[in-house]
C-alpha cells in the first residue's frame, strides 16, 4: 500500500523562543475579554502568570480565570469553565500550562458554543462544530496539545478517559518558550520525553509503502529526543535542550510524521485505560507499555519494521533483522528506566493488582483496531501482566 491521500493542514502561529510571549497582546485583535486556564500553581511560581497578566492588561483585554486543571483534566472542570464563558460572554480562552490544561482549555472552548454537556464533545468529537479561538503558552514539552486537533479528557467517577478531536480545537497560536520549561520536574522531564517518543512510535511503526519522508521525519524526531531528553534531565536549564525537545515534541503529533502513512494507535489506547483507572501519568504509562508491547508484536513480519528503527535511530548494525529488532526493544526499554530513570513495571507507579484489566483490555481493544499490529482483548491482557511484573 503506498503513501495514501491527505489533507494536511496547521493554523496555528507559532511564537518560539525567549520572551515571545510579548506577542500575547495580540489576543486584543480577536476579542475583549479572555478565559485564563492554568493548572495547580506552577505559573505563578515561575513568574508566568504575571507577566501574561500584565501583557493581556496593557493590551485592554479583560481577564476571567479557570484555575485548578488536574493532571488527566477532569470533566468537571471543563463544565466550570464551558458555564463561566456561556454567563460572561467571554470571547476566546487562553491556557497556560501543560498539556492537561491546554486540553481542558479546548474543551471549555468547544462547550462555550455548545447546548449541552460537554462530555458529549469528549465522547463524540463530531459534535463540536465551533469553538472560541483557543491560545496557549506551554509550559510542558509532550502532547503536542499546542499544535495539534486532539483534547483528552477523563471522567474518574466512571473511570472514563478518552481524546476528541476536532480541527476547529487546534489553536490559533501557541507561545512556545523553551526557558519556561526550565522548572519542569525530573519526572515530568522523563514523561514528557517519553509521550513525544510515543506519538512518534505510533506513527511510525506502520505497513504503509512509499511513505520515506514520513520515516525520516519521523527517526530524526526520535533521534532528537534521545539525545536531549537525558540532557534536559541533568541540567534542566540547558536552553538547547529544552528547545529541541519543545519543537520535536510540536513535530510528532501535529501530522507531519502521521499523513498518508497513519494505522490507528494501539499503545495510547492501553495506557489511557491505565490512567483512567489509576490516575497515573500518561508518559510513565506510555514508558512502561511500550517496550513490552513491541515485544508482544515483534515477529517475522513486524522485525524488519523494528530492525529499521534499530540501524537508523540506535545506529545498530548487521544483517539478521530479528537479532537487530530484539536490541533496539533493549535500548529502548534501558533508555527509560536507566538513562531516564522512569520504573519498568505497573506496580511500583500505583497499579495495585490485576483487578481491572479485564475491564480495560475490553476497552483498549476497541481503540486499537487498525493499528500496526492489530490486538485483540487476550493480547492487551498479556501486556498488562506483562508490565505490571512478570512472574508475579
Ligand atoms: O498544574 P501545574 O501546577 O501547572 O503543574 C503541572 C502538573 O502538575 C506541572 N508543570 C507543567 N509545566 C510546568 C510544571 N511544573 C513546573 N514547571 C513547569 N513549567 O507538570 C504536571 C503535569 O502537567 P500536565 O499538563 O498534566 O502534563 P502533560 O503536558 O504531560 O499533559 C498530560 C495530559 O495530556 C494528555 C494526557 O493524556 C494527559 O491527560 N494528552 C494530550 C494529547 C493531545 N492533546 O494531543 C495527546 C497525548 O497523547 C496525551 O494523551
Ligand atoms: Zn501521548
Amino acid at each position: 500500500m503506498s503513501m495514501y491521500n491527505f489533507c494536511f493542514h496547521v493554523p496555528t502561529r507559532i511564537y518560539f523562543g525567549k520572551d515571545e510571549i510579548s506577542h500575547l497582546s495580540e489576543l486584543a485583535q480577536y476579542g475583549k475579554s479572555v478565559l485564563l486556564v492554568y493548572g495547580g500553581g506552577s505559573i505563578k511560581r515561575n513568574g508566568i502568570y504575571q507577566k501574561a497578566v500584565d501583557i493581556l492588561g496593557q493590551a485592554g483585554v479583560a481577564i476571567h480565570e479557570l484555575a485548578g486543571v488536574e493532571p488527566n483534566p477532569r470533566i468537571q472542570t471543563v463544565r466550570k469553565g464551558a458555564d463561566l464563558c456561556k454567563a460572561e460572554g467571554i470571547d476566546m480562552v487562553l491556557a497556560i500550562g501543560g498539556g492537561s490544561t491546554i486540553d481542558c482549555a479546548k474543551v471549555v472552548a468547544a462547550g462555550a458554543k455548545y447546548d449541552g454537556d460537554p462530555w458529549d464533545l469528549v465522547l463524540d468529537g463530531s459534535k463540536i462544530k465551533e469553538a472560541l479561538p483557543i491560545f496557549s503558552v506551554l509550559t510542558l514539552s509532550a502532547t503536542g496539545s499546542e499544535m495539534d486537533q486532539f483534547a483528552v479528557i477523563s471522567d474518574m467517577t466512571k473511570n472514563e478517559k478518552w481524546g476528541t478531536a476536532a480541527d476547529c480545537l487546534k489553536p490559533t497560536m501557541s507561545v512556545l518558550d523553551p526557558t519556561y520549561t526550565f522548572s519542569v520536574s525530573k519526572k515530568q522531564t522523563a514523561a514528557g520525553t517519553a509521550d513525544m517518543m510515543s506519538h512518534t512510535f505510533e506513527n511510525y511503526f506502520s505497513f504503509t509503502e512509499g511513505a520515506d519522508v514520513q520515516k525520516r521525519f519521523a527517526e530524526g524526531l526520535l533521534k532528537t529526543m534521545i539525545k536531549y531528553g537525558p540532557i534536559a534531565l541533568n541540567k534542566p536549564d540547558d536552553y538547547d535542550a529544552r528547545a529541541n525537545l519543545m519543537w520535536a515534541a510540536s513535530h510528532a503529533i501535529n501530522g507531519l510524521v502521521a499523513a498518508g502513512s497513519q494505522p490507528a494507535w494501539c499503545v495510547h489506547p492501553m495506557e489511557h485505560e491505565l490512567s483512567a483507572f489509576y490516575d497515573i501519568t500518561h508518559g510513565i504509562g506510555l514508558a512502561i507499555l511500550t517496550p513490552v508491547w513491541m515485544e508482544h508484536v515483534l515477529s517475522a513480519e513486524t522485525a524488519p519494521y523494528f530492525a529499521e528503527y534499530g540501524r537508523n535511530v540506535w545506529g545498530l548494525e548487521g544483517d539478521i533483522d530479528m537479532e537487530i529488532a530484539r536490541t533496539a526493544i533493549a535500548k529502548t526499554r534501558s533508555f527509560f528506566v536507566e538513562t531516564m530513570g522512569i520504573p519498568q513495571y505497573l506496580c511500583e507507579v500505583g497499579v495495585t493488582g490485576d483487578e481491572h484489566f479485564e475491564k480495560m483490555a475490553e476497552k483498549a481493544e476497541v481503540g486499537s483496531r487498525g493499528s500496526f499490529v492489530p490486538l485483540t482483548k487476550e493480547d492487551i491482557l498479556a501486556i498488562y501482566k506483562d508490565a505490571y511484573r512478570p512472574g508475579e
